[in-house]
């Protein structure tokens, strides 16, 4: 299923078939955590930005409109009419950073809804529950991210559960799947190695679940207030005892250069909201360095964002027009912007596949964090 091309140092070219059709890695994958990007981004808009795959969430959709009512409607591809693969994110994440008061037991953890304040149960059987009915291409393992900093006791108790956990996930994910009535029975399930940053409490989760044979690995936990050099210094201890032969995710994560220095330590697969975060605020990424859209020396700029772009906005759209926009709080300004920004990540990580498979990575690595670090003109 997942196939490694060619290698460039630790930096892996692979392709993962799905029934949803083909993922070329390293890839970044496009938030619409309740079946939507932000800024009014469809899935039209999708077609024309080198978007692979969408990343949507369980606990939103559960919470809103319901994972039953996604079922009824054909699972998640039917309803948001996307038809190439989709990965949902298990809940486990945003438990712990929405919802209100949470109890974590061995059975799953309770917590009160963030839109109505009712009570919810969430454990790996509901969760693998919820993300079958999504019907998404890629489920994610039921986890705790731990907080950080956290004691060594609080760290290993919690992964240790985050394991149980994960073999209760597998378990509930193969009976799903043999059922006549699942949507998509071929659905993958991506186990999550956490340890924060404790080395050898990674080290040994990343072992344990080496063994359990999944789909895909990730590394959660992370880009949670520890420094730069701290997760890089994770990642590249940790990956080498995760199996090579399946692909590897860095949750949540992050700037272009993160992302960077992530492929560098053999990391496959990535999410992050910066792209239309920082789009709705008026920041878009550009090949010479990163740009305030509200800066008065754009109010009669009638360049594109970027010169070097050609996506949908940069062919048509002048700075000075976003401008405009943004400073009128009308909402195509913010889709412009999405709209550039997603297309600056999908086009960075087509240049890095391309460099692996050139087999100069390093090069095109350096290259890039320098326009990156440029001061926008
Ligand atoms: N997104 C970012 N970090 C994490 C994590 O540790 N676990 C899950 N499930 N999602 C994440
Ligand atoms: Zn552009």
């Amino acid at each position: 299923m997942y196939k490694i091309l060619c290698k460039d140092g630790s930096a892996k070219r692979g392709r993962l078939e799905t029934v949803h059709g083909t993922i070329e890695t390293p890839v970044f994958m496009n938030v619409a955590t309740v079946g939507a990007m932000k800024g009014a981004v469809s899935t039209e808009d999708l077609q024309h930005l080198k978007t692979q795959v969408v990343l949507s969430n369980t606990y939103h959709l559960h919470v809103r409109p319901g994972d039953e009512i996604v079922k009824k409607m054909g699972g998640l591809h039917k309803f948001m009419t996307w038809d190439k693969p989709i990965l949902t994110d298990s809940g486990g994440f945003q438990v712990f950073s929405l919802a209100g008061l949470r109890k974590i037991k061995e059975e799953g953890v309770y917590f009160n809804s963030h839109i109505d304040g009712r009570k919810i149960f969430m454990g790996p059987e509901q969760s693998m529950q919820i993300q079958s009915n999504i019907a998404s291409t890629i489920a994610m393992a039921f986890d705790e991210c731990p907080p950080h900093p956290a004691t060594r006791q609080y760290m290993q108790n919690s992964v240790d559960r985050t394991t149980r956990w994960l073999e209760r996930c597998k378990k509930e994910m193969d009976r799903l799947n043999s059922l006549d009535t699942t949507i998509n029975k071929s659905q993958l399930l991506f186990g999550i190695n956490q340890g924060g940053t404790f080395e050898d409490i990674r080290v040994e989760h990343a072992k344990r679940i080496s063994e359990l044979n999944l789909d895909g690995y990730a590394l959660g936990g992370l880009a949670v207030g520890e420094s730069h050099a701290e997760m890089y210094d994770i990642i590249e201890k940790t990956v080498p005892y995760l199996p090579e032969d399946k692909p590897t995710y860095l949750m949540g994560v992050g700037t272009p250069a993160n992302i960077l220095e992530a492929v560098e330590r053999g990391v496959d697969f990535f999410d992050c909201v910066y792209p239309a975060r920082n789009g709705r605020h008026g920041h878009a990424y550009t090949n010479h360095g990163k740009m305030n859209l509200m800066n008065k020396k754009y109010e009669l700029d009638d360049r594109p964002l970027d010169e070097t772009c050609d996506c949908p906005t940069c062919r048509k759209y002048s700075r000075a027009y976003i401008r405009h926009l943004l400073k009128a709080k009308e909402m195509l300004g913010l889709r412009l912007m999405v709209t550039h920004n997603l297309y600056f990540y999908n086009s960075m990580m087509e240049e890095i596949r391309d460099a692996i498979e050139k087999g100069c990575f390093k090069e095109y690595k350096k290259k890039k964090l320098e326009q990156l670090e440029e001061e926008a003109k």
